[in-house]
């Protein structure tokens, strides 16, 4: 370290991990003075304490990053990662030039119940969000559990790859392998092995900025049947044209859809889909229809738990029946079928054009839809539900729920730092009555909230 306690690229440290970072890397404190450094280190667990190499120093922020040298104290919850494309698997200790490896699971080197402690530890330390009663995360099936996917493509025309991109500094167009995707769902990763031979035999182009094919895939499935959408750079495509019909002849998925997202960027959602052949949606439980670029939670078995609780009462009691409910960010509208058997009226609100179709409304913003509501100075709800995407619910939202004045609340979230946002602007207005987790993506620092909140008894919608 330099005389103002900053550390030098390529200098060696010793360091302990107090815990993990919103992306499951380790993290060390570096005392410069009065200051503090962070320093995030992939692969170092909370406990432990390692001899690790300074690799980059953040311009803007205290913050650096390094690679574990040498480990000199192991967590007792360590284990090998079971899947050979870790990166634990593909990079040796000091290695400066590895392969690129996927980096999707940085958490799976510690036992599934440290894993879970360490998000609720992170949480707790980063947000200042505290899980109810003793924190415990409530979850699932450690492996297979997605049932939605989806594959960056890279490579050549017959050497195409589906994988991600790759962690690390070697971005751009080094994709990582995800062959044997321990966590997807059998049907999606028997879906995407076939399709990338399939691709191959046909020689279908990736896509680059230059131009080219196909640019994603995203899979679904129902536990049973395989929904394979195909998101190309540009018309007119042979991926859809030939690919597409290929892969459905074959069995090797039970609908094929297409689409084009030509923005340059990480956007995967392209224009409408198109099917080009077998099923244009997938049917969920309770009737409920899924199409080829509307959203599913990735994990259904855990994130079922969740939408159970939260459109119940947080002590997990059904809510006492009422009139009048709201859905926000309805997505499929699992939360809105559950709400409809305790109020008599439930109004989901979606903006996106596939999703409300569904849901049988005119798609609207959660801002539009509430500005509405107040304005023709309609009734307010007994219950506000919502669930927003990782954004959270930001301050004009958050000032309309405020309006509205609903005396319940239930949120539902993917991101603790929004919704501890969030749940700062609704603070003047709502207490916080419990928050719970939910380990939807084990092996990740993915946690999804569900917080309870209720109106304070003073105040009253004007
Ligand atoms: C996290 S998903 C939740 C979906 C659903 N509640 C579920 O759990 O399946 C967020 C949903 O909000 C929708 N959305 C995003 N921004 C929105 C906005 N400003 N207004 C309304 N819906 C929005 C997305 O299309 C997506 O379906």
């Amino acid at each position: 370290m330099n005389m103002n306690g900053i550390p030098k690229v390529g200098e060696l440290l010793e360091v302990d991990a107090i815990g993990i970072d919103d992306r499951g890397q380790g993290l060390a404190k570096l005392e410069a003075g009065a200051d503090e450094r962070a320093l995030l280190v992939p692969g170092l667990f909370p406990g432990e304490r390692a001899s690790v190499r300074i690799e980059a120093l953040a311009r803007h922020a205290p913050r650096a990053h390094g690679r574990v040298n040498e480990l000199l104290r192991a967590s007792p919850s360590r284990r090998e990662p079971p899947c050979s494309r870790h990166e634990q698997h593909q990079r040796a200790p000091g290695d400066r030039r590895p392969k690129p490896s996927c980096g999707g699971c940085p958490l799976m080197g510690l036992n599934l119940d440290a894993q879970r402690e360490a998000k609720r530890a992170w949480i707790l330390r980063e947000y200042g969000l505290e899980l109810e009663g003793s924190g415990g995360i409530i979850g699932g099936a450690e492996f297979d559990y997605r049932w939605s996917s989806k594959r960056v493509v890279g490579g050549e025309p017959g050497r195409l790859r589906l994988g991600s991109r790759a962690a690390g500094k070697r971005r751009g167009d080094h994709i990582a392998d995800m062959r044997g995707c321990l966590v997807d769902h059998p049907r999606i990763r028997d879906g995407f092995d076939a399709l990338e031979l399939q691709a191959n035999e046909l020689g279908i182009e990736p896509w680059r900025e230059a131009g080219g094919d196909l640019r994603y895939v995203w899979a679904k499935t129902n536990g049973a049947q395989l929904l394979l959408t195909l998101i190309c750079g540009a018309e007119p495509s042979r991926a859809a044209r030939e690919l597409g019909p290929r892969l459905h002849e074959l069995g090797i998925a039970d609908g094929i859809a297409w689409s084009v997202q030509s923005s340059s960027g990480n956007a995967i959602r392209g224009g409408a889909p198109q099917v080009i052949a077998g099923l244009a949606q997938l049917d969920l439980d309770a009737g409920l229809e899924l199409g080829p670029l509307g959203f599913l939670q990735p994990n259904p078995e855990v994130a079922a738990l969740a939408y159970r609780d939260l459109v119940a009462l947080p002590d997990g009691q059904p809510m006492p029946p009422g009139e009048l409910a709201f859905d926000l960010y309805a997505g499929a509208g699992v939360t809105t079928r559950l709400l409809r058997e305790r109020f008599e009226r439930v109004i989901p609100c979606e903006s996106y054009p596939e999703s409300a179709a569904r849901l049988g409304i005119e798609p609207q913003t959660v801002e539009d839809f509430a500005r509405a509501w107040l304005d023709a100075a309609s009734p307010t709800p007994a219950l506000i539900v919502a669930n927003p995407p990782r954004a959270g619910l930001g301050e004009s939202v958050c000032a309309a729920l405020r309006e509205l004045a609903a005396p319940r609340v239930h949120l539902m979230s993917c991101s603790p730092q929004t919704l501890a946002a969030d749940l700062d602007r609704l603070r003047p207005d709502y207490q916080l009555i419990a928050l719970r987790g939910y380990d939807t993506l084990p092996h990740t620092a993915h946690l999804e909230l569900v917080a309870w909140l209720s109106r304070r008894p003073q105040t009253t919608r004007a």
